[in-house]
C-alpha cells in the first residue's frame, strides 16, 4: 500500500466517523442530548433582592446569596412533563450550620394539595464537619410519606463544582452526582399515585432553615459569616414543556418521553451500578426503607439489600446510632422530630 492510499483510507475513515457524529448531533439523537439553558432563556427569580441573585455576564451562571435579610431562589419559567434537570453546583464553605441549599423539581405552586416533588437538599454544618444532603420524593401530595435518604459525600462540595442531576421518566427516577447514580427509584404498580406524574418546574434556593437543618436546629445560621453564597452553572433543562392543567400528554411529550428512556443517563452501565452500590454502602447514613420504626412494612418500591439491612437496624440508621438515640431520647422528652434530627450528629 502506498503512503497516499493509507492516507486516503484513514482520511475517509475519519470522514465517516465525523459525519456519523455530526449526523448524531444534528439528527434525532441531538435532541436527546442534555441542553444547557441560559438564565434568560429558561428561568425566573423566585425570591431575594437583586443583590441576592447575581447572574454572570454570559448568563450561564447564577450566584445565590443568603444574608441576614433574605435568601434567594429561582425556578424554571416552564413546567416539564418528565425531564432531565441538572446543574453544576458549588456550595457555601466554612460555617454553614442552619443553611439549606435545595435543588429540586416541584409543582406545589399549581397543585397545592396533590403536588409532586423530587429533591436534592444540602444541609449545612458547623465548620470542620462535612456537608450532608438528602434526596426525597413526593407524589400526588404524599407528604405524610417521606422517602428520605441521607448521605455524606466523597468530596468537599464547597471546593469545586460538581454536577447534580435528576432524571425523571415515566418509568423511573435517578439521582446522579457527576456520573455516579446514587439513587434509583423504579415506578411500581403498587406505588401508583406516589410516583410523580404531573408536570414539574425546576427550583434552586438557598434559605435559613435554622429550626431543623443542622442537628435538628441545635446549630442556627450565624450571620457573622454572611453572606453565604452558592454558585450554579451550566443549567440543563431537558424535557417536554407542558401546560400543567392539560390532562393528557401531547404527542410531542410522548415522543420526548421515549427519548428520555434512551439517553445514556437512563441506562446505568455495570460500572456505574458498582459505583452506586459502593456509594450507598459507604455514604448513606439514613434510609426510610430500613426505618421500621417509621414504616413497619417498607413502602412497595423498597428493594431491601441484605448488606444494608444488617447495617441499618430498625432505625434506618447504622447500628452505632442506637446508643446515641437512647441517649438523646432521655434528654429530649418526647420531641420525636428532634430525636430524628439529633441522630444526624453522627
Ligand atoms: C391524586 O390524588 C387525588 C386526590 O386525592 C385523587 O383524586 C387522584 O386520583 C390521585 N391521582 C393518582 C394518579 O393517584
Amino acid at each position: 500500500m502506498k503512503m497516499n492510499d493509507q492516507f486516503r483510507i484513514s482520511l475517509s475513515t475519519t470522514t465517516v466517523c465525523l459525519s456519523l457524529l455530526l449526523h448524531l448531533l444534528a439528527g434525532g439523537a441531538a435532541a436527546a442530548l442534555p441542553r444547557i439553558v441560559s438564565f434568560r432563556n429558561g428561568f425566573t427569580q423566585l425570591f431575594g433582592s437583586d443583590t441576592n441573585l447575581l447572574r454572570s455576564d454570559d448568563d450561564n451562571s447564577v450566584r445565590l446569596h443568603l444574608d441576614q435579610y433574605t435568601g434567594a431562589g429561582f425556578r424554571s419559567s416552564d413546567l416539564y412533563n418528565h425531564g432531565l434537570f441538572s446543574a453544576r453546583i458549588k456550595l457555601p464553605s466554612d460555617y454553614t450550620a442552619g443553611i439549606v441549599v435545595a435543588f429540586y423539581t416541584s409543582n406545589g405552586d399549581v397543585f397545592e394539595k396533590t403536588h409532586d416533588e423530587l429533591d436534592f437538599e444540602f444541609l449545612g454544618n458547623i465548620k470542620g464537619k462535612p456537608w450532608r444532603f438528602q434526596t426525597n420524593l413526593y407524589g400526588n401530595g404524599s407528604t405524610s410519606r417521606g422517602r428520605e435518604e441521607r448521605y455524606t459525600l466523597w468530596f468537599d462540595p464547597s471546593k469545586a463544582y460538581h454536577r447534580y442531576t435528576i432524571l425523571w421518566t415515566s418509568s423511573k427516577i435517578i439521582f446522579y452526582i457527576d456520573e455516579v447514580p446514587i439513587r434509583e427509584i423504579l415506578r411500581t404498580n403498587e406505588k401508583g399515585g406516589d410516583f410523580p406524574s404531573k408536570p414539574m418546574a425546576l427550583y434552586a434556593t438557598i434559605w435559613d432553615a435554622s429550626n431543623w437543618a443542622t442537628n435538628g436546629g441545635k446549630y442556627k445560621v450565624n450571620y457573622k459569616y454572611a453572606p453565604f453564597a452558592t454558585e450554579m452553572t451550566d443549567l440543563v433543562l431537558h424535557g417536554c414543556i407542558s401546560n400543567p392543567l392539560q390532562q393528557l400528554p401531547t404527542d410531542n411529550c410522548v415522543q420526548m418521553d421515549q427519548q428520555l428512556e434512551t439517553i445514556h443517563y437512563n441506562n446505568i452501565v455495570p460500572k456505574q451500578r458498582t459505583a452506586m452500590k459502593r456509594f450507598r454502602e459507604k455514604y448513606m447514613y439514613y434510609s426510610y426503607c430500613y426505618d421500621t420504626l417509621r414504616y413497619p412494612v417498607p413502602p412497595p418500591e423498597c428493594v431491601i439489600d441484605p448488606v444494608l439491612r444488617q447495617r441499618f437496624k430498625e432505625t434506618g440508621r447504622p447500628d452505632f446510632d442506637r446508643r446515641h438515640r437512647r441517649h438523646s431520647r432521655k434528654r429530649s422528652h418526647g420531641l420525636s422530630s428532634q430525636i430524628y434530627e439529633i441522630q444526624d450528629e453522627d
